[in-house]
């Protein structure tokens, strides 16, 4: 195969495989973080791969030449194509949690998942193009274009609010996920946690509708909260106790729940709970998933009804991709007199992997 043909063939599979791996980054739901932060890189070597094999016609995007109408707006999506793909570049980096945990002050999850959509509509568009401006067809490969990247952005869109919220079901083992390594801690703290299960009225399908923070243990609907406190109680024998709400739970649904929790952080309300006394404990453990960048309102409730003054207050965050967002900060304007330690921020995803983490944790925080 001479040079030009050799090329031209390896241009095509790289184009393909570019549309292939983006379209396989959309699926994060299913191949979960380590899988959509490789073939991110994948992604990204193939772009640098199609830039060079195409660089003599890159280099004409800019030259003044009269143009016809079609190849300018051929350019100008190249371009925006570009754009889009640098910032998105970008801001992977600053998303990543493995390959590079570094950048962090980059990074917008939203604005990843928009400016993945954005990609991959101009992506569409692009290909389609240059399929435009060769073939007789006009009409008709406008029309495939149209209908194609208006395809593609809708669906982007309508996939930005799932793309990691993670709706497969997660089945463990409980003893294989919290039996293991016991310490001796120099006091025993109280393990306090507010999770989904015990708060939500479940609809019977749950496991259709059940999000990252739904566990099946043995057979049985866990919230995973919940599951990182039975290993906190495995490994040092501590007491625990469940916020629980005594009004209306939440709903069924991750998205409704999330409309409710929106609702209740602008009106800054107080679900009311069930008591909880940590009246015998110099120190709680309090284990809460971030709810709209901070903790969920039941968890507010049960700071301002407890008097934490003189003890210490060890937070453990779960979330899906944002950190532990501003909630230190409201639990310290909460919780006056108490010493609140940092926070440990522990992914949605690694939770049913956490007990060594914690062991390690508990250690450092308490010996
Ligand atoms: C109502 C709601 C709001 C959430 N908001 C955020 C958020 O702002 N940032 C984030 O990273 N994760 C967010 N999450 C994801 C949870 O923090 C994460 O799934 C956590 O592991 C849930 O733990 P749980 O099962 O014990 O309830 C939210 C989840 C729910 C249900």
């Amino acid at each position: 195969m001479d040079k030009a043909k050799t090329k031209k063939t390896v241009g095509i599979i790289v184009d393909i495989a570019m549309y292939g791996l983006l379209l396989a980054q959309m699926l994060y739901v299913f191949t979960g973080n380590t899988v959509h932060e490789v073939l991110g890189i994948g992604f990204f070597v193939c772009l640098v791969v199609h830039i060079i094999i195409k660089r003599k016609w890159y280099a004409t995007l800019f030259n003044g030449a009269k143009k016809p109408a079609a190849r300018k707006i051929f350019n100008i999506s190249t371009i925006l194509l570009m754009l889009c793909s640098i910032v998105l570049m970008v801001s992977s980096m600053g998303v990543s949690r493995l390959i590079f945990p570094w950048f962090r002050a980059l990074g917008s999850s939203d604005l990843h998942k928009y400016l993945a959509t954005a990609v991959l509509a101009l992506s569409v568009f692009h290909g389609g193009m240059r399929g435009y401006i060769r073939t007789k067809k006009k009409k008709k490969a406008g029309i495939f274009i149209a209908l194609g990247t208006i395809a593609a952005a809708s669906v982007g869109l309508a996939l930005v609010p799932y793309l990691n919220r993670h709706f497969k079901v997660v089945d463990i083992s409980l003893n294989e996920a919290v039996d293991g390594e016991k310490v001796q801690l120099s006091e025993k703290p109280l393990v306090v946690y507010f999770t989904r299960v015990g708060n939500t009225d479940f609809d019977d399908d749950v496991d259709a509708v059940s999000g990252a923070s739904l566990l099946i243990a043995d057979g049985e609907l866990m919230g995973s909260n919940q599951l990182l406190a039975e290993m906190i109680k495995n490994a040092a024998d501590c007491d625990t106790k469940a916020i629980t709400v005594t009004g209306k739970k939440y709903p069924s649904s991750y998205g409704s729940t999330v409309t409710v929790s929106l609702k209740e952080l602008s009106n800054d309300s107080r679900p009311e709970i069930e008591p909880i006394d940590i009246s015998g404990y110099n120190s709680v453990i309090l284990i809460y998933p971030l709810w709209c960048g901070t903790v969920p309102m039941p968890v507010a409730t049960f700071l301002e009804n407890s008097d934490l003054s003189g003890k210490k207050l060890y937070l453990i965050a779960t979330q899906g991709s944002s950190g532990f967002g501003s909630s230190t900060e409201d639990i310290r304007k909460m919780t006056e007199g108490a010493d609140v330690e940092e926070v440990m921020s522990i992914y949605c995803d690694d939770i049913p992997y956490s007990r060594e983490r914690l062991v390690k944790w508990l250690n450092e925080a308490f010996n």
